[in-house]
């Protein structure tokens, strides 16, 4: 896939999606490097979901981390992102190799079926502009879906809460003081790792989290 083809249809989806876009850019390799080091440490087979694969930065780097045995499903919200990743599962050889082990469901997180089905869960939802109510559904789904003991790894851009909050007033404000509050409490309680990726535009931090 040419870089510049991804970004193209990226930026294109910020503009008419903003809201659930949530990034002007796709993610750098870097970043998903890092998105994916749980998963490189452990052994074949492995469940993984990975949600909000946009243009399929970070997809790019699981297919290539697929073993036999493993299942990779992807959910997505945007259509349009659907499509791009179906054109890259047909025609793209790191992907098409690993087409009969993948399956991509239209659809929003919260409307996966089933209950700790997933060793890994890999997202890169823009929580940071979401109401406190979504981001406590999503954060219910990835309990609900991850397997005790099963790793969530999810990013967001360095210090954005601490960033925006100096520009935003009125509800978007109490928003994000909310929001803030909420996530540092999940922070806390489950954060076992993280890692900072300067290498990314802009740059950002992934986190690796376990639920009890
Ligand atoms: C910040 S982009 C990340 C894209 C890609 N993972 C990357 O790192 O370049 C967020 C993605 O999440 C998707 N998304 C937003 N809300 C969603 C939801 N509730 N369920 C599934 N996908 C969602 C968006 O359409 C978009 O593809």
């Amino acid at each position: 896939m040419q870089y510049w083809t991804e970004c193209r249809q990226f930026y294109r989806q910020f503009r008419q999606q903003y809201h659930t876009t949530g990034s002007i850019l796709p993610s750098s390799r870097g970043l998903a490097r890092a998105m994916t080091r749980p998963l490189r440490q452990a052994k074949a087979p492995r469940r993984i979901l990975e949600i909000g694969p946009g243009t399929g930065a970070i997809t790019a780097e699981i297919v290539r981390q697929l073993r036999p045995g493993d299942q990779f499903d992807i959910v997505e919200i945007n259509a349009d992102f659907v499509a791009f990743l179906n054109t890259r599962f047909a025609e793209e050889a790191d992907f098409r190799k690993r087409r009969s082990q993948s399956r991509i469901m239209h659809c929003p997180l919260q409307e996966v079926p089933g209950e700790k089905m997933y060793d890994f869960l890999i997202s890169g939802l823009p929580l940071n502009n979401f109401s406190l109510e979504l981001v406590d559904d999503i954060y219910k789904s990835y309990e609900r879906l991850l397997k005790p003991g099963g790793t969530l790894t999810c990013f967001e851009y360095v210090w954005v809460r601490a960033i925006k909050m100096p520009f935003v007033r009125g509800k978007d404000r109490e928003r994000l003081t909310q929001l803030t509050h909420y996530l540092e409490v999940k922070f806390r309680r489950y954060q076992i790792g993280q890692e900072i990726v300067v290498l990314n535009v802009p740059p950002a931090v992934a986190r690796h989290l376990r639920f009890g």
